[in-house]
């Protein structure tokens, strides 16, 4: 294994901001300091102009998921490259628990897709469909043993993955006993059935009745009712993609109140907004995910949020589907919508352009610190999911996950450019500023500006700790 020194980096993170050198060795950072010293064994990087970031850590990511007929059309081999290239070195993915399968299974199937194609580290929470004794009892094996300690729960999609409140409360009732935590996709699914099977009743088939047939109250109200469960189970619990400013509001009451309630918001909810679904056109496929995009007045609130930290983190969801059926031999994607927006599969990507845009949205404008932007795309995801001191910081004896970035650099993001299999990018012709230069994973440089270093399969599966303590 190389020994690095990285010399002259301006180095960030969640709390620090200074110039220092930084010795990766075995994997490690080893030390930080002034006019470090080394061998002429030692590959000597200079950073001088750039930042040295911790690398990214994404908790919310769809690779090689199965939704109903469609699969997300990234496997692990591409959407960690991806990943990569966009300056984040770890993700949390998704073992789904179906009908026929326990969440020890469901990990067990997960780590071996996962195993043969990633090239960053890798950890999961378990989608958990049905709860029962059995089901209680992999769950608590999980947390303990297995170092998978957070559960996804749908409260909408009724008919596949929704799960109904006496559930939840039993799942959160046993994970808040454990150390584990529920991470809710809080949506009302029955109310929203009826509103697409009325629109479609009325003959609606277009991608923009997504959007019309989730409002932004029914993400209030699961929002609301997630956190009285949650707090009746004395459990913290965890929104993801959380949208509405009605969400929002019941988040940010429970916190004040002490509750421990998290949430992440997504980039496209930052820079996207509801005026997009403008017309009857397919093209607007690309713009359906759940929760579908909001209010102009709904996204400066989250923004508002993320500096406040009402809001702990931003994560992808990435969850890519081409809109071009057969693009790289993927099948049943977006197209397979093309009469009846509810066969759309839902999501959108988002891996590689996560940390460029949040920076030049975020910080380039004033709307959130240098800082803060570390601790929303790196520290407060490894923090709360149970990967902080190894991964999220730079640190002596963290993981040489580093980040050179240049926030000169301007580059306009496109699809033809991405690493990424989906055919397209919801920020394509975004001028940008700022760009990942170079990127070490446990001290292997994988991404040398647009050279691609990583080999599928040399990440490894992360074993978390205890989750919800942030
Ligand atoms: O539209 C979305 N978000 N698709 C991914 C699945 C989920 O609910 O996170
Ligand atoms: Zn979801
Ligand atoms: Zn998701």
């Amino acid at each position: 294994m190389t020994t690095t020194l990285i010399r002259h980096g301006r180095i960030v993170t969640a709390v620090d901001d200074y110039h220092a050198d930084l010795l990766l060795e075995d994997g490690k950072i080893a030390a930080i300091g002034r006019h470090l010293h080394v061998g002429p064994e030692v590959r000597v990087i200079d950073a001088s102009g750039l930042i040295v970031f911790p690398g990214g850590v994404d908790v919310h990511t769809h690779l090689e998921n199965t939704f109903g007929e469609s699969t997300t059309c990234d496997d692990f081999e591409s959407g960690t490259k991806s990943a990569a290239f966009g300056g984040t070195t770890t993700v949390i993915d998704f073992a789904f628990q179906n009908q026929n399968t326990s969440p020890l299974d469901a990990i067990a199937r997960a780590q071996s897709k996962a195993a043969a194609g990633a090239s960053i580290d890798y950890g999961f929470h378990v989608i958990v469909t049905h709860v029962d004794e059995a089901v209680l009892g992999d769950m608590r094996h999980a947390i303990r043993h297995e170092g998978v300690s957070s559960f996804k729960m749908f409260m909408a999609y009724p008919g596949t993955v929704m799960v109904d409140d006496a559930a939840i409360f039993r799942a959160m009732r046993m994970v808040g006993e454990h150390g584990g935590m529920i991470a809710l996709h809080a949506e009302n699914g029955t109310v929203i059935d009826l509103l697409i099977r009325e629109a479609l009743a009325q003959g609606h088939t277009s991608p923009k009745y997504h959007a019309l047939t989730r409002p932004s109250i029914l993400e209030g109200e699961a929002t609301h009712r997630g956190i009285k469960l949650a707090e009746l189970a004395q459990a913290p619990v965890y929104f993801v993609h959380l949208s509405a400013k009605e969400a929002l509001a019941h988040v940010i009451e429970a916190r004040d109140a002490g509750i421990p309630v998290f949430a992440e918001t997504c980039p496209h909810y930052l820079f996207f907004d509801e005026s997009v679904y403008d017309s009857d056109d397919f093209s607007l496929a690309k713009y359906v995910m759940s929760p579908p995009l909001r209010s102009r007045e709904a996204q400066d609130a989250l923004w508002t949020a993320l500096k406040t930290d009402d809001l702990q983190l931003v994560s992808t969801d990435h969850c890519p589907f081409c809109m071009k059926e057969g693009h790289m031999g993927k099948v049943r994607q977006k197209m397979h919508g093309k009469d009846d927006f509810s066969k759309i599969p839902n999501g959108t990507p988002g891996l590689e352009t996560r940390m460029t845009v949040i920076y030049d949205g975020g910080v380039r404008t004033g709307r959130i610190s240098i800082n803060r932007f570390v601790e929303l795309t790196a520290t407060a995801p490894a923090k709360l999911f149970g990967l902080f001191p190894q991964k999220g910081t730079i640190a002596v004896g963290s993981d040489a996950d580093v980040v050179l970035f240049d926030p000169r650099t301007e580059h306009v993001i496109s699809a033809h450019t991405h690493h990424s299999h989906c055919d397209y990018s919801l920020f394509e012709g975004h001028h940008v500023h700022g760009k990942v230069r170079k990127v070490f994973s446990r001290g292997d440089l994988i991404v040398d500006e647009d050279q691609w270093h990583g080999t599928p399969g040399r990440g490894r599966f992360l074993r978390r700790g205890e989750v919800g303590g942030y």
